[in-house]
C-alpha cells in the first residue's frame, strides 16, 4: 500500500518524505486554506513546491463546478508539473470532466466519495484514483472501511484500474484497516503516520538492551 501524506504543510511534507516512506501528497482547499495559502499565483507555487520535495504524485483540486470551468482549471493545474494529478469532486460535471482527462491522458482523483455507487462511477469515467472518505463515514456511524472493502472488491472483480486512495484517515488503526482492506494508497496526516511506530513493549524492550548494554560496557573497562 502507497503512504501519502494529507497536508499542504511542507515542513510535515519534507518530514514524511525524509523518513522515506512517502509515495505522494493530496490536498484540498481546506489543507491549502489551513496554511494561508491564498490567491491563484501563492496556490500554485505552493503546488509546484510540495512536487519539488516529493517524488509521487501530487493531488492539486479544482474549485470550479461546471463542466468548462474544471477542464480549465485543471489543464491549467496539469501543466504545473508532471507529479500533478488533477483532484475532481464527485458531481456529474466532475464525471464528465474526469472522463475528457482522462481521454487526454491527464491524472486526476475523484474526490468526496462516500458510496460504492460513487466509487463505480469514478471508475466508469477513467479516474487514476478513487477517494473514499472514510473518516468522515465513521463520524456519521457508518463503516468508513467497509467501504473501501466494498470498493476493492467491485474494483478488482471487473479489473478497473482506478486506484483506491482511502482519504480521511485519522489514525494509525485506520491506515492498518485499510491495508487489510486492500487499499492501493492511504493518504493521512503526518500524526497517523507517526503514531504507527508506537508500542509500549518496544520502548521497555529498548530501555532494557540500552541498560545491559550499558552494564556491559561498565564492567568490561573494569
Ligand atoms: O483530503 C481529503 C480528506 O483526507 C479530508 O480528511 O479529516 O478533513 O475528513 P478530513
Amino acid at each position: 500500500m502507497k503512504f501519502f501524506i494529507d497536508t499542504a504543510n511542507l515542513d510535515q511534507i519534507r518530514e514524511a518524505q525524509d523518513l522515506g516512506v512517502l509515495d505522494g501528497v493530496t490536498t484540498n482547499p481546506s489543507l491549502m486554506a489551513k496554511e494561508g495559502i491564498t490567491g491563484e499565483a501563492n496556490i500554485l507555487k505552493h503546488y509546484v513546491d510540495i512536487c519539488n520535495i516529493v517524488t509521487g504524485d501530487v493531488s492539486a483540486e479544482v474549485i470550479a463546478t461546471d463542466y468548462a470551468g474544471i477542464v480549465s482549471e485543471g489543464e491549467r493545474l496539469a501543466k504545473l508539473h508532471p507529479q500533478i494529478v488533477v483532484k475532481v469532486p464527485m458531481i456529474k460535471d466532475g464525471i464528465k470532466a474526469i472522463r475528457y482527462f482522462s481521454n487526454k491522458g491527464i491524472k486526476t482523483n475523484c474526490t468526496l466519495v462516500f458510496s460504492a455507487g460513487q466509487a463505480l462511477l469514478a471508475a466508469k469515467a477513467g479516474a487514476t484514483y478513487v477517494s473514499p472518505f472514510l473518516g468522515r463515514l465513521d463520524d456519521i456511524n457508518y463503516d468508513g472501511v467497509e467501504l473501501i472493502s466494498q470498493i476493492v472488491h467491485i474494483y478488482r472483480m471487473y479489473d478497473y484500474p482506478t486506484q483506491v486512495l482511502a482519504a480521511s484517515i485519522r489514525n494509525p488503526l485506520h491506515i492498518v484497516r485499510c491495508a487489510e482492506a486492500g487499499a492501493d494508497v492511504a493518504t493521512c496526516p503526518l500524526n497517523a503516520i507517526l503514531d504507527l511506530l508506537k508500542h509500549p513493549l518496544t520502548d521497555i524492550g529498548l530501555a532494557k538492551f540500552l541498560a545491559d548494554a550499558k552494564k556491559f560496557q561498565t564492567e568490561s573497562v573494569k
